[in-house]
């Protein structure tokens, strides 16, 4: 039983990494250690950047402002458009 379970779970995590899941990868890329209520990165709740203005900070900070202190993310294209729709989804 618990070899089925493990299985089920292997595939319901592909399967989210398939779709590029913004949810999924902001766990995976462990968005989550810096940005919460409090911490360094503060609530991504709170952000004002558009769609574009988000993919762009993501893949290189720095280009956005030297001064920033995130490291840049790496993930594919399609998974930054994942990453930006997610936290866009959180403004509501
Ligand atoms: C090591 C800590 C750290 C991690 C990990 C991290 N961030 Fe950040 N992030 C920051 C900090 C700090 C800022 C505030 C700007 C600065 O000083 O860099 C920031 C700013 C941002 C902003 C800009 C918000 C705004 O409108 O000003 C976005 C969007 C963002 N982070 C998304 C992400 C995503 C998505 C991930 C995961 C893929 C992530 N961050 C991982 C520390 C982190």
């Amino acid at each position: 039983m618990k070899i089925i379970l493990c299985l089920l779970a292997v595939a319901v995590a592909g399967s989210a990494f398939a779709g590029a899941d913004g949810a999924a990868l902001f766990k995976a890329k462990m968005c989550g250690a810096c940005h919460a209520a409090g911490k360094k990165g503060g609530d991504l709740k709170d952000s004002k950047m558009d769609k574009a203005s988000l993919v762009k900070f993501m893949k290189d900070p720095k280009s956005v402002n030297p001064k920033v202190t995130m490291p840049a993310v790496k993930a594919t294209d399609e998974e930054l458009n994942a990453l930006a729709d997610y936290v866009l989804s959180l403004r509501k």
